[in-house]
């Protein structure tokens, strides 16, 4: 019998709870051992819940227990879960967690403590909610170069995106149902702002770099600027408008990473996930395209990943199993203005065709139904992202007014 202990009791803590307990007969069949979850730690009391009496608020009972060898973080954001996971994994337990913001900030670090102590740190449930993405990059593809790989990383943006593109239903509301399903941030500004999709790509990247990728080197921009008038030119472009993560390695060894809305065509896989689903496109050199999918958010989905690394660990218990990357130099990911992009834009003003046509030369002009008369969508030739800086400002100095900007991406 192997005991655990789990630490927050929210969405995914209670889906943690629920799943060890609802699937304990398959679970003790895969793990070889029963798996009991002893505590629960919260800062609050659940006297309705029928694990009221696993609750516990010191920490330290966890850190204490000889009994408990496996710790699932599911607390979210810096502090106390990265103290927390450091004191664990010091005194020798492994720790799995579904935390990006923790894994995206302070992964070399607790990756290096983990295997210094010989236990776990495993983190499959921080990117993609449910679908296996982190074991398969480190070991099913563990034979490639990897070039490339981008997703829809974020299920709140992506049913977001889906509602305003399927029934037109305004932003605000679509936010609020997700906040209901449990999709979202406590603070949904990491969401819509784009911030918990870039952490989600410096762990892909970290990943499969091997070098820490630090989110506040990563460009991004988030969905709330995405408007109706911008899903209807995407459409007549022939695609929709989803928020993609990217990173690639450069011909130096460089990377370059980005967090954005996109144009996405509709032949590519990535334009028919919708709703709260997530779908990674991992670009090998012997695989070619391999494309992940399934639910990126939610209670089961996300405890599913958590519970399938406590099982290894489980499993694992005495060797290592975790992977490593090294901490990385200021320059390990490049400027990304020196980076090609082709753009969207959509513009307003009587010489705003005119001097669209003057900048770029022939254009593909898009359209839409009860577009103002002097409003004019096309798509820009490819540039350097500060070129088409450039343009930007040299177009509202001939007083067009500039009210969109998507990147278009050939996934
Ligand atoms: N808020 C996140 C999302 C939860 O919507 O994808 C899963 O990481």
């Amino acid at each position: 019998m192997e005991k655990i202990a789990v630490m927050g009791f929210g969405v995914v803590g209670s889906g943690v709870v629920e799943l060890c307990d609802k699937n304990s007969a398959s679970i003790r069949r895969r793990a070889g051992t029963d798996i009991e979850v002893k505590y629960i730690l919260d800062l609050r009391d659940f006297p309705e819940s029928s694990y009221a009496g696993m609750v516990i608020h010191d920490f330290e009972t966890i850190l204490n227990d000889p009994e408990i060898s496996v710790v699932a973080e599911v607390m979210g954001g810096m502090e106390p879960a990265f103290t927390y996971s450091k004191r664990l994994l010091s005194a020798g337990k492994s720790v799995v967690t579904s935390n990006k913001e923790l894994v995206a900030g302070k992964g070399a670090e607790l990756l290096r403590l983990a295997k210094e102590n010989n236990v776990n740190y495993l983190f499959e449930a921080s990117v993609g909610g449910g679908i296996p993405i982190i074991r398969p990059l480190h070991m099913c593809l563990a034979a490639n170069e990897i070039s490339e790989i981008a997703g829809i990383l974020n299920g709140t943006t992506n049913f977001i995106l889906t509602k305003m593109i399927r029934e037109s239903m305004p932003f605000s509301e679509a936010l609020s149902l997700a906040q209901s399903l449990g999709y979202a941030e406590r603070d949904p500004t990491a969401d819509v702002e784009g911030a918990d999709a870039c952490r989600k790509i410096c762990i892909l990247a970290s990943l499969v770099y091997g070098r820490h990728v630090y989110p506040q080197e990563v460009h991004t921009e988030g969905i709330t600027r995405v408007s109706l008038c911008d899903v209807q030119y995407a459409e007549d472009w022939g695609g929709v408008i989803k928020l993609i993560g990217r990173a690639r390695q450069l011909p130096d060894g460089r990377l370059f990473a980005m967090v954005s809305p996109a144009f996405i065509s509709h032949e590519s896989q990535l334009s028919s996930v919708d709703d709260v689903f997530n779908g990674i496109l991992v670009r090998g050199d012997a695989t070619g395209d391999v494309v992940f999918y399934g639910k990126g958010a939610g209670k089961l989905p996300t405890a599913s990943a958590v519970v399938g690394d406590i099982i290894d660990c489980v499993k694992a218990e005495g060797t290592i199993c975790s992977l490593c990357w090294a901490d990385s130099a200021a320059d390990t990911v490049c400027d990304w203005r020196q980076a090609p992009a082709v753009f969207y834009l959509c513009c307003r003003g009587r010489k705003a065709k005119a001097a669209a046509s003057a900048l770029f030369g022939e254009l593909r002009f898009l359209h839409r139904a009860e577009a103002p008369e002097e409003e004019c969508a096309f798509i820009t030739p490819e540039r350097t992202e500060a070129q088409l800086e450039e343009a930007k400002k040299q177009l509202e100095k001939e007083g067009v007014e500039l009210c969109s900007a998507i990147r278009v991406l050939d996934y």
